[in-house]
């Protein structure tokens, strides 16, 4: 990584803009103010290589030749392919409208909720800098989409969106993945210690945000820790995932069922097996259409870092009965895991990752990011071309003006 990254700073006042015109396209979109292209010819031949004990993207993320890592986060949308253009549109914007000095309140679990147009997430469970996991459980937090909307013109409005606790009740144990359901919010939680175990939890989101266990057993058996959850816009069952990032982060004991993608039919209570075969299956979701399941594989995470394992999305098709068939491998990100995923309105597949948000067509192919520069683990799409990024320790909110930027967001299960 050292040697990489001085040959970026050496050389970074010798221009880093590749313009749109030297990308191979009829396209006569401009390039707008926030946005900068990026040549993938350009970085194929680099003088040295590091190894992947000096470089693995797993600490800092990959800055491209004769670019600086400040020159990447000041255009944050990178176009690597024209097709990126039309989802951003002319003038998107990017704004930082919450920061805290250390504690990861901005991770996971983004949803909207339409009907106050309101977004809750919650906080990095078992990470040290929050003191959570076995000790004391995730918090819950929420903003106001009117207030975002207010400063999107800024790039840094800190302290101008508030950021509101939500104490559910009974408490939700280290949530990590949620959904709309019922006009409701469906929470995957990852459990905590041996005796709370993982459970899809429901809660109301307006006060006094109560909240019902929906399930927390497979024929009695806890589930590992559940991480994330969608719903199939088509026959409306919850599919949910099962890795055992609880158990990294010591706060729940050794896997009692191997590491799956799950089905709940909650018209019946069945509970079902939708796939095996992953390391750890992390964030899922399903096309508009429900024709497709997206499942991320963040198996590099599990004991520590293992980079022979899965960093990976791996896409199947949904039979007409619910069923997951033809397992493809969709796409392996550059930097760290793709964590939370969610498609637009058009089909293109968007992933939190290791510096920002990815955006892939249908068929895979990487046409741009949001750039973050730090771990994106997950945002949502909030209505009208509009994106709530979580960073972690920062919060970000987006807008896209293409008009296909639109999120898949599906009224019917609300
Ligand atoms: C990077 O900058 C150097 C120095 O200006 C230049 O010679 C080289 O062509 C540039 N490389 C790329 C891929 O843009
Ligand atoms: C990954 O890279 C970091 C440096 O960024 C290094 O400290 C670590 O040992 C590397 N890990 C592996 C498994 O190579
Ligand atoms: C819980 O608290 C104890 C006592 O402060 C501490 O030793 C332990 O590391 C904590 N465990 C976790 C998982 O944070
Ligand atoms: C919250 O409480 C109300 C009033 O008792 C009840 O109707 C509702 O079902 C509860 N919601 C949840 C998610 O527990």
């Amino acid at each position: 990584m050292a040697s990489l990254r001085s040959v970026a700073v050496t050389v970074a006042l010798a221009g880093n803009l590749v313009s749109a015109s030297s990308l191979a396209s009829s396209s006569k979109r401009a390039v707008p103010a926030l946005a900068q292209v990026i040549n993938q010819k350009s970085f194929n031949v680099l003088p040295s290589v590091p190894t992947a004990e000096e470089y693995n993207a797993s600490s800092a993320p990959w800055v491209p030749l004769n670019f600086t890592a400040a020159g990447l986060a000041d255009k944050p949308f990178h176009v690597y392919d024209d097709e990126f253009l039309a989802i951003i549109g002319p003038n998107p914007t990017f704004t930082i409208i919450a920061q805290t000095p250390k504690d990861p309140i901005f991770h996971e679990a983004v949803v909207w909720y339409k009907a106050k147009d309101e977004v809750f997430f919650v906080q990095n469970a078992g990470n040290p800098d929050a003191g959570t996991g076995l000790n004391k459980s995730a918090a819950i937090y929420k903003i106001s989409l009117k207030e975002a909307d207010a400063v999107k013109n800024l790039r840094d409005a800190v302290g101008k969106v508030e950021v509101v606790h939500v104490p559910s009740t009974p408490e939700i144990p280290n949530p990590n993945g949620a959904t709309q359901y019922k006009s409701q919010i469906l929470f995957a939680a990852e459990g905590q210690g041996a005796k709370i175990p993982p459970a899809l939890i429901v809660m109301n989101p307006v006060e006094p945000y109560n909240t019902t266990v929906l399930l927390n057993n497979y024929f009695g058996r806890q589930f590992n820790s559940l991480n994330d959850l969608a719903i199939h816009p088509k026959n409306l069952d919850v599919y949910f995932t099962d890795p055992t990032y609880g158990e990294s982060n010591n706060f729940r004991p050794a896997p009692g069922m191997q590491n799956q993608v799950w089905r709940y039919n909650d018209r019946t209570g069945a509970v079902t097996v939708a796939a095996d075969g992953f390391v750890m299956p992390n964030g899922i979701t399903f096309s508009p259409d429900g024709k497709y399941a997206y499942v991320t594989d963040t198996g590099i995470w599990r004991h520590g870092l293992e980079l022979s394992n899965p960093s990976s999305i791996y896409r199947f098709t949904v039979q007409p009965d619910g069923t997951f068939e033809d397992r493809k491998t969709f796409a392996f990100v550059d930097t760290n895991i793709p964590d939370g995923v969610h498609t637009d309105s058009k089909g293109n597949v968007y992933a939190g990752a290791g510096d920002g948000v990815y955006v892939w067509n249908p068929s895979g192919k990487l046409i741009g990011k949001i750039y973050t520069g730090r771990t994106a683990a997950n945002f949502q799409f909030v209505g009208g071309g509009r994106m709530v990024v979580c960073g972690e320790t920062r919060l970000y909110y987006v807008t896209l003006e293409g008009g296909t930027g639109e999120g898949a967001f599906v009224d019917s299960y609300l």
